[in-house]
């Protein structure tokens, strides 16, 4: 990190708002590589012109606004505006809700340089000429280069060490969340929460928009609709679900409505330039805005929050906070608004200073007032309005969309390119806010769309729509069916998310990435925009109309990547793919977050890479409050290799006091073209370092060497497995093992097997035995081994055919098995 600002100028700049630690700036970090990019200083006008221009060819991959992240050539201001930051707008005009003046470069090596302009003022950024960034402030500023690092990952880390890591989010709001403007009265919050427990859809959170409150007024509560919101409160979390509601900083100008007039004795209004409050119009009519630049301010709001929080309230979702303000052209407040900001922040400046910091401000005040309701709670705030840094306070979502194929589209490089400058938790409202539904919207296709984002996204994964009554199962039932499918993958990959959360939260890494983050030195993959990946999980999706995931070639980074399911294969749903060299954790697929306990099953998806080797870590706390941070955490490093034909896997490390569980580990290898092995048995509850697979290579030996050979193990010709299942594999548990005959592609058959009580008796499980087809589907091979007995079983199956459960016997298959002694 290096901080480039003329001596001189370096007193004139005004204190960082995106640093964690303002002095942190004033101490550069010069790598042996800087200053490789120096950025060159130039005043014109009263505006500080920064020049960055790069010595080869590199590619710009993102500043973070638009609908693309991929190379862009043109110039955007920094200022926040309460409208859309979609479609036509974006293209169109400079409208943002966030202003992060920070912009990623990935050099031709895959090497990568991250710049911020420092500035909280409006600055604009142009990469019209090749090779130059420029960058245009009113102020003098300091322009910080983070790099170049070896990788995009790395800048990011080093952004975040500057500007401060995401909270971590309560593990319940990883869940999903149901959101719409909006419910009319508690009985149908309960009714709409009820029916996602009716139909089987995971669902961990219901959001309250402005019609729960009294005329629009902050802090109080329809006294007809929502009499009784400690009430509704307890019924939904008798569901299992959290309720957030909405704050927006509009506050009624009326005399008697008691926020109104404790912030007037307080006097913590932004004044107009003659310093009167200012009033301007939002939801309520008339209002006056608090000036979250003062710690009075946020003091005050904090209390507030803290009293409102005992209502029963989860979560708090800040809105309206650029701050907009409707019937003026700006759609904000004048520029020439003071604000009595403190010493540290900057002193007292107009609202052109404090403009784009304005909704962090607001989040971290809430925030710090629903630690001060419950410190033992995690807080979950959701802001509109955000800048550098605001992801310590809040999570946010990508604002008013239109029900367009186009901005189901943007969400997914809008969603990436937040993570990709320091905010990994966000999401878009699924479904479009406004318009009417696309026509397409209630085909079978669309929902590729949100079920991809139901498995990104990390939150607001809504369908969320002025339309009246849209909702998860108010479309057709095949969609309905597609979203539950989709949700349960997410609650099934939540161990894995949760885990990425922890590690965003202690370092930076972030969590949805573009798929150029696995091999940043392959020009072909930076421009892929229907693929992401969450850690080393590639998740490919159709995002345009008639497009399912059928007819869409998911283009791969180099390496193996294994494709899987959880046996939900379809056509709209996302296509999911396991980097060789990783194990992920997953889960059973939970109602929400609250069902779940340390004890449910857990399964490691296991993919091998050229070297046989593979490894991935899963993090398990109490899924909120702050024990973590004193140690009350479970890091576990998991591990498998391939050794002459014998697959361990093994936990190499842990971390943290919190007791592991007593539970059924479930091991599954992704072997190619959705082929999978599954193991299950107890994990280890003491072993710091233990064997779950094989107790060891020698005795594995051993009682192979014991057990009589398979005879007349036929060589099938024909399409190969991938590389690395060469012959044959063998896994192993305590007491049984499983022989995977190589050179098999195709699909897999399960099917439960129970030649004698032996093998899963000691589990209390059954024997499942997995057949791996050859390629051409014409015949496979199965070996079980259980204990004394050789079980060989042949399938012949004329053309495709597809199994599951106990369809085994399905037509066109023939299946025998000899006991061979
Ligand atoms: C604007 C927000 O973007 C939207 O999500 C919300 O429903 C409306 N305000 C009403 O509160």
């Amino acid at each position: 990190m290096a901080d480039h600002l003329r001596e001189d100028d370096r007193d004139a700049a005004y204190p960082s708002l995106s640093f964690v630690n303002n002095k942190d700036r004033d101490t550069p970090i010069m790598t042996h590589k800087a200053p490789l990019y120096t950025p060159k200083y130039q005043s014109h006008m009263g505006q500080q012109i920064v020049k960055l221009e790069a010595t080869s060819c590199w590619y710009v991959v993102l500043w973070n606004w638009g609908s693309q992240w991929a190379a862009r050539t043109d110039r955007k201001e920094n200022f926040s505006h309460g409208i859309q930051m979609h479609g036509v707008t974006v293209l169109g005009t400079t409208s943002l809700y966030q202003s992060h003046p920070w912009v990623l470069a990935v050099l031709p090596n895959g090497e990568a340089l991250g710049i911020l302009a420092d500035t909280t003022r409006r600055c604009e950024i142009d990469l019209r000429k090749e090779l130059t960034i420029q960058l245009i402030a009113p102020s003098p500023y300091p322009v910080i280069t983070f790099g170049p690092f070896t990788s995009p990952s790395a800048v990011l880390v080093s952004l975040s060490h500057a500007t401060g890591t995401i909270f971590m989010p309560p593990k319940w709001s990883l869940g999903y969340h149901q959101c719409r403007w909006s419910y009319d009265s508690d009985k149908r919050v309960l009714e709409v929460s009820k029916t996602f427990r009716e139909k089987g859809i995971p669902c961990d959170v219901i959001w309250m928009d402005i019609d729960y409150m009294d005329g629009f007024r902050c802090f109080t509560f329809d006294k007809e609709h929502f009499s009784d919101p400690k009430s509704l409160v307890k019924d939904l979390h008798h569901i299992g679900f959290k309720a957030i509601w909405m704050l927006d900083p509009g506050i009624k100008h009326e005399d008697g409505y008691f926020v109104y007039d404790s912030g007037a004795k307080s006097d913590v209004w932004i004044k107009k330039a003659d310093g009167t409050p200012f009033v301007g119009e939002v939801w309520p009519g008339p209002c006056v805005f608090p000036d979250f630049t003062q710690s009075k301010t946020r003091s005050w709001w904090a209390s507030l929050v803290k009293d409102f929080v005992s209502n029963g309230v989860d979560g708090i979702w800040n809105d309206m906070n650029e701050p907009a303000v409707f019937k003026s052209v700006t759609k904000t407040m004048p520029e020439s608004n003071i604000h009595n900001g403190d010493k540290e922040l900057g002193n007292c400046q107009n609202h052109s200073h404090y403009h784009n910091v304005y909704g962090m401000l607001m989040a971290r005040s809430t925030h710090e007032g629903m630690k001060l309701a419950d410190k033992n709670k995690r807080p979950f705030v959701l802001t509109r309005a955000g800048f550098v840094g605001s992801q310590r306070y809040a999570a946010t979502w990508t604002g008013d969309n239109l029900s367009t194929w186009e901005h189901l589209h943007m969400s997914i490089s809008m969603v990436l390119q937040l993570g990709l400058s320091g905010q990994p938790l966000s999401g878009p409202d699924i479904g479009g806010f406004e318009e009417t539904q696309h026509p397409n919207f209630l085909d079978g296709g669309w929902v590729s769309v949100p079920c991809f984002l139901f498995v990104v996204g990390t939150l607001k994964l809504t369908l969320m729509t002025m339309n009246p009554g849209l909702l998860v199962w108010s479309s057709v039932d095949q969609c309905e069916e597609v979203c539950r499918l989709a949700l349960r993958r997410r609650y099934r990959l939540l161990p894995h998310i949760y885990t990425l959360f922890y590690i965003a939260h202690t370092t930076g890494v972030p969590v949805a990435t573009p798929t150029f983050f696995a091999d940043p030195k392959d020009p072909s993959l930076r421009t892929l925009e229907n693929s992401f990946l969450l850690g080393p999980l590639l998740v490919c999706a159709s995002s345009m109309p008639d497009q399912s995931l059928d007819k869409l070639q998911c283009t791969l980074p180099k390496g193996i990547w294994q494709i899987f399911d959880f046996d939900d294969s379809h056509p709209d749903l996302p296509a999911l793919y396991l980097q060789g060299g990783s194990i992920v954790p997953v889960g059973p697929p939970h109602q929400h977050v609250g069902e779940s306990d340390p004890s449910d099953d857990l399964t490691l998806l296991v993919a091998l890479d050229e070297n046989g080797k593979a490894k991935g870590i899963l993090f398990e706390d109490d899924g909120d409050g702050y024990g973590f941070t004193e140690g009350q955490y479970l890091l576990t490093h998991y591990v498998a290799e391939l050794q002459e034909s014998v697959v361990t896997v093994r936990i190499s490390g842990t971390e943290g006091s919190w007791k592991r569980p007593q539970r059924r580990l479930n091991v599954k290898f992704l072997l190619g073209e959705g082929t999978m092995v599954s193991l299950t048995f107890i994990e280890s509850l003491q072993n710091e370092v233990s064997n779950l697979v094989s107790a060891s290579k020698e005795q594995y030996k051993t009682r192979l060497e014991n057990a009589k050979p398979i005879p007349d193990v036929e060589k099938v010709s024909g399409q190969k497995g991938t590389e690395l299942s060469k012959t044959p594999i063998e896994l192993k548990s305590g007491d049984w093992a499983l022989k995977v005959v190589p050179w098999i592609g195709g699909r897999i058959i399960s099917m439960e097997h129970l030649p004698s009580a032996y093998a899963g008796a000691c589990l209390n499980i059954p024997n499942v035995v997995y057949v791996i087809l050859h390629a051409d589907h014409s015949t496979s091979n199965l070996f079980v081994f259980t204990g004394s007995q050789w079980l060989h079983s042949r399938i012949e199956i004329n053309g495709y055919e597809e199994y599951c459960g106990t369809e085994y016997r399905s037509i066109g298959c023939t299946e025998e098995y000899n006991v061979i002694e």
